[in-house]
């Protein structure tokens, strides 16, 4: 057997979905780039986790509001993503870049180019010792019509960034594998005939 080697305490939980969250604070529209993020369950009322450093500037809009949206941005948006990810709204408006539009709170701006986006509302912040972490429940999800198809997302078509802390990149998807809770099946139907 090849010996493993050792990589001391590293987060090995990559990649992530890149994410933009959009607050308002002191008043004006803030978007951060965030891709420390989960998926804390599957049902209704549905939660997401977000890891936010204390030390940013959107986490005060989140605290204040209780509102925020979470923005799908795809290939094509990779340019501002990144911007929203090495620029603060302490010391730089990020309000203009992209056209926005509204759901239920005034609070929780949505970026229209992102061709997913789900408004949320804040259910729970977990006060680690740096980060915050935003447990957001879905209020609404909107998505572009041309990325639904028998009202499913294709994410295909959303063609998401994928973050790597490592190589300090973003990533795309590849091609479909095989079907999930199926594949399975061959090697189940295979050790039953033993
Ligand atoms: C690809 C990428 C992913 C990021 N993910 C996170 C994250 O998950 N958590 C975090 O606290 N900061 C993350 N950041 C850093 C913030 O986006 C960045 O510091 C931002 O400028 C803070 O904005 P604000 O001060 O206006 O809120 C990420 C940055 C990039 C470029």
């Amino acid at each position: 057997m090849e010996k493993k080697t050792t990589l001391d305490k590293v987060n090995a939980l990559y990649p992530s979905l890149t994410t933009i969250l959009g607050t308002k604070v002191d008043g004006k529209n803030n978007f951060i780039t965030i891709a420390h993020v989960g998926i804390m369950n599957h049902g209704t009322p549905q939660h997401l986790s977000f890891g936010l450093n204390k030390s940013h500037y959107s986490n005060k809009g989140i605290l204040e509001n209780k509102v925020f949206s979470v923005n799908i941005p795809g290939r094509d948006l990779v340019v501002e993503t990144d911007y929203f990810g090495i620029v603060t709204g302490k010391t730089t408006d990020k309000s203009e870049i992209l056209d926005v539009f509204y759901g239920e709170s005034e609070n929780a701006p949505m970026i229209q180019a992102c061709r997913v986006t789900m408004e949320c509302r804040l259910a729970r912040t977990i006060d680690f010792e740096t980060h915050d972490v935003f447990i957001g429940e879905i209020v609404e999800t909107y998505a572009d019509a041309g990325v639904v198809n028998e009202g499913k997302i294709d994410i295909a078509k959303v063609d998401p960034l994928l973050f790597d802390m490592a190589s300090l990149k973003y990533w795309s998807l590849g091609q479909p594998v095989a079907g999930c809770w199926n594949k399975g099946k061959e090697l189940k139907k295979k050790l039953a005939s033993e």
